[in-house]
């Protein structure tokens, strides 16, 4: 009989639900909340009611679209940490409920290893393109910055992190300080595309080993453009292109340094990025040619399943339930998680 896994996010601020047949994606439905558009930020308290609105419909749907019936279902995965905990406990909920009241297991995902494993998921019409093990992972997202080593779907070594900010907080923080909304990642990304690389320089952190850090950056746009604009008012209105690219330019590099050293010492050539960052088309195109010039084997998620998706959590929780795990009624969701 086929494994049919209902998976479901609730993390931050997307509402997702997805229908897995044996890996194969049915269904993947999220709806992204526009509330917090006007505060520069995800308000916790907005996303957790939004969620409460959301996930009845974005369920029902996800199960439509899957021609799929409750009654089918094999599992439900849904992730339990790490995130906003009003946002997940309104996913962690909702699973619980459903599960009792089918009367069918439910699978905890650490949606960090839904990124992870991004690539995993199987679309019906496209060919299958998924890393061996054991391969590098490039995680990067607004909460995380890493490099995992992934030993098996569910067996992962962290080589390196960030001691500070992720980088996904530094695109962020620096587009509202350049005065360029929220999200940062994908506005500085399309103005970057216009702009000079190589016009301004930054200090890059001196972190040992495969750690990262993305605070110091900050600091250091932050003092030049307020001495440029005492010089000239007008300064950044002139040069916001020239300033995204060069700054887009300095995380990759960051990024790309601790990376390349990673698969050196590891000599892993199987390599792969997730998380929200890694819809960035620079670091996209730059892994690419750092792969060609050093013989990796590359695999970028789509961009669909490089931000917040259930897809990526059923085919974390599909192989966890394969493995015999089951997680029982009495879980709380946990807005930190370090354990994979
Ligand atoms: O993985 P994600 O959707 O949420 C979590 O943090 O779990 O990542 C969100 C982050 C935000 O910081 C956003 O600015 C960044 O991903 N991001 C990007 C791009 N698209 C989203 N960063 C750089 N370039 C992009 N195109």
């Amino acid at each position: 009989m086929a494994d049919i896994i209902l998976g479901i996010e609730s993390s931050c601020d997307d509402t997702s639900a997805a229908v897995l047949r044996d890996g194969v994606l049915l269904s993947n439905v999220i709806a992204s909340q526009q509330v917090h558009k006007d505060f520069g930020g995800v308000v916790p308290e907005l996303a957790s009611r939004a969620h409460e609105q959301n996930i009845v419909p974005v369920v029902s749907e996800a199960l439509r679209k899957a021609g799929v019936a409750p009654a089918d279902l094999t599992a439900i995965a849904f992730t339990r940490g790490p995130g906003l905990l009003g946002s997940l406990l309104v996913g962690t909920s909702f699973a619980k409920a459903l599960s009792l009241s089918l009367d069918i297991p439910m699978v905890m995902v650490n949606h960090l290893q839904g990124h992870i494993l991004a690539n995993f998921v199987r679309q019906i019409d496209k060919p299958v393109n998924e890393p061996s093990f054991p391969y590098l992972c490039l995680l990067v997202s607004g909460g995380n910055s890493q490099i995992v080593r992934v030993n098996s779907p569910l067996e992962y070594d962290i080589l390196g992190q960030t001691i500070d900010d992720a980088v996904g907080e530094a695109f962020d923080k620096c587009s509202k300080m350049l005065g360029l909304g929220y999200p940062g990642g994908p506005v500085i990304d399309r103005l970057a595309k216009l702009g000079d690389p190589d016009r301004f320089h930054f200090a890059k952190p001196n972190i040992p080993g495969l750690d990262y850090s993305f605070s110091g950056i900050k600091t250091s746009l932050l003092y030049f453009v307020r001495d440029e604009m005492a010089k000239d008012p007008d300064f950044l209105e002139k040069n916001k292109e020239d300033l995204c690219a060069s700054f887009q330019k300095t995380l990759i590099d960051i990024l790309m340094g601790k990376l390349i050293r990673a698969a050196k010492e590891t000599k892993i050539r199987e390599i792969t990025i997730g998380g929200g960052v890694s819809a960035n088309s620079g670091l996209r195109e730059r892994i690419v040619s750092e792969g060609r010039k050093r013989g990796w084997k590359t695999y970028l998620p789509e961009f669909k399943f490089t931000t917040d998706n259930a897809a990526m959590i059923a085919v974390a929780g599909w192989f966890r339930y394969r493995a015999g795990e089951r997680t029982p009624l009495d879980v709380a969701p946990v807005s930190r998680m370090a354990d994979y």
